[in-house]
């Protein structure tokens, strides 16, 4: 199977991934009538969320030790987007920072909370096992999975967000349409991260950080790895995440139930 056909198929997978969309996305579908929802749910969802948010850094340096000295495309890229969660196009503002103050500001409460509950533990705690002891190419296909959901699953995030913010505050936060637009980008990479909004940050990453890290990590991996020895490895990675979350975001619901 040549390379093109390879990432052909992992998006394909990507589309049965029901966590990542917003009509089968387990929480969404609870949630999706804004009379009904229940906004201390839909808010410890979000904290639990912020958990994964916390470790992206920690997932991608676990992938950079699997790799060094062995992959130069690949390790330069895990830099690279390291560099940008710690700041490095953000004013030295990480990523989790700036979210964590503007869901403060903007939606009223702490997104940081002390303990996950016991379903973003296992998701946790899966990934960086399977990051960990699986072979390199497994660990990339884990890797190569985080970047491209990550676009899909902010987008779903950002409706939650819209959400909780109609329901408790009576105020649009994240115009989720916007999250297309390259339009609404350029306006949000602009400013200063300081006069960020929630909007502004979710796009700036939906159309441009969450597609980098994709596009550039694949593009490494076909520079680095060989794929035709070991195509099976890479896709049971990005498969077992793919699975890992849907099975997270069915327990947060059955939590929230
Ligand atoms: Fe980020
Ligand atoms: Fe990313």
């Amino acid at each position: 199977m040549d390379n093109k056909k390879l990432w052909q198929g992992l998006n394909e997978t990507m589309h049965s991934c029901k966590a990542l969309y917003w009509n089968t996305n387990p929480i969404a579908v609870l949630f999706c009538d804004r009379d009904s929802a229940d906004t201390s749910k839909l808010k410890a969802t979000l904290q639990q969320y912020y958990f994964l948010v916390l470790r992206i850094a920690g997932f991608l340096s676990i992938g950079l030790a699997r790799y060094a000295g062995k992959a130069p495309a690949i390790e330069a890229e895990l830099i690279r987007n390291t560099g940008e969660e710690m700041g490095s196009r953000t004013n030295g503002e990480p990523h989790c920072s700036i979210f964590e103050r503007l869901v403060n500001s903007q939606l009223g409460f702490s997104i940081e909370v002390h303990c996950e509950n016991k379903a973003t533990r296992a998701f946790l705690n899966q990934m960086e096992k399977g990051l960990i002891m699986e072979s390199p190419e497994y660990a990339i296909g884990i890797l190569l999975a985080l970047e491209t959901s990550a676009t899909p699953e902010l987008k779903v995030v950002g409706g939650l967000i819209e959400n909780y913010a109609q329901c408790a505050l009576g105020k649009a936060v994240v115009n989720v349409a916007a999250l297309d637009s390259p339009e609404r980008a350029a306006i949000a990479s602009a400013k200063h991260a300081n006069n960020f909004n929630l909007e502004d940050f979710i796009v700036l990453h939906t159309i441009d950080y969450e597609s980098g890290h994709r596009d550039r990590l694949w593009s490494a991996i076909c520079q680095d790895i060989n794929l035709k020895n070991e195509p099976g490895q890479l896709a049971a990675g990005f498969q077992f995440l793919l699975n890992l979350m849907d099975q997270w975001w069915v327990e947060l619901a059955r939590g929230c139930a």
